[in-house]
């Protein structure tokens, strides 16, 4: 078991100060970079531009989540603007193949490679094909925007990678996004996730560094059992 990995969720930031903000969570593990753009998700956010900003200010490693059409079309993009792991949807290429092509591109550059599942895509077809990604994001709520409710069901699919990368002994991560507070790491963790996104359940208190360490004992807590 390793320590679990606390991923603030810039999104949910107060972007008048994003530098500010992004210092106030340094005791985080990663920084959660949500990339929308506005036909893949009815919302947007913001591009390279940003997450070279954002690179700037921190050591910590850039988790750039694309919510984008044609993500193969910027993954060197986002390389140059920092990313340290690029996950995309698998719902925004062609077919399997293409993921795994694409996988294999972002990899070639010296980027962790990840997808991304929305709720409503089944998570079997993928369960054999891990060894290709560093990283599986499970949404755990429809992606878009930030606040929402978390769906626990979601949590069916983290049990079921779980046990296909425990039996085929790959150290692919799994990270979940999409409503986890203090009241949904804890059953998170026990399903088997590695990392957890965490958006207004940070960004949204006053004492950011405190929210941060308040998820990571819960789910180290629950790790731990
Ligand atoms: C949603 C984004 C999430 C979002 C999470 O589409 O992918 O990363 O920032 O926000 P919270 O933690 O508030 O649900
Ligand atoms: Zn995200």
């Amino acid at each position: 078991m390793h320590a679990p990995i606390i991923s603030p969720s810039i999104l949910a930031a107060d972007f008048s100060k994003l530098g500010d903000e992004v210092r106030a969570v340094a005791n985080g593990d990663w920084i959660h970079v949500d990339i929308m753009d506005g036909h893949f998700v009815p919302n947007l956010s913001f591009g390279p531009d940003i997450t070279k900003t954002v690179d700037k200010v921190t050591d910590q490693v850039l988790d750039v989540h694309l919510m984008i059409e044609n993500p193969e079309k910027w993954v060197e993009n986002y390389r140059d603007a920092g990313a340290d792991c690029i996950i995309f949807h698998v719902e925004a290429v062609a077919d399997e193949q293409a993921a795994i092509d694409l996988a294999e591109k972002i990899r070639g550059m010296g980027v962790r490679a990840g997808f991304s599942i929305k709720p409503g895509t089944p998570i079997e077809p993928w369960l054999d094909k891990l060894k290709h990604f560093d990283l599986a994001l499970v949404m755990s709520v429809e992606p878009g925007f930030g606040g929402q409710k978390f769906m626990p069901d979601m949590l069916d699919k983290v049990r079921a990678l779980r046990k296909a990368i425990d039996e085929q002994g790959l150290d692919t991560l799994i990270e979940i996004d999409g409503g986890i507070s203090a009241s949904t790491i804890e059953e998170s963790a026990a399903a088997g996730c590695d990392a957890f996104v965490a958006g207004s359940a940070v960004f949204g208190k006053d004492d950011k560094a405190a929210a941060v360490e308040e998820l990571r004992t819960l789910a180290t807590k629950a790790l731990a059992h």
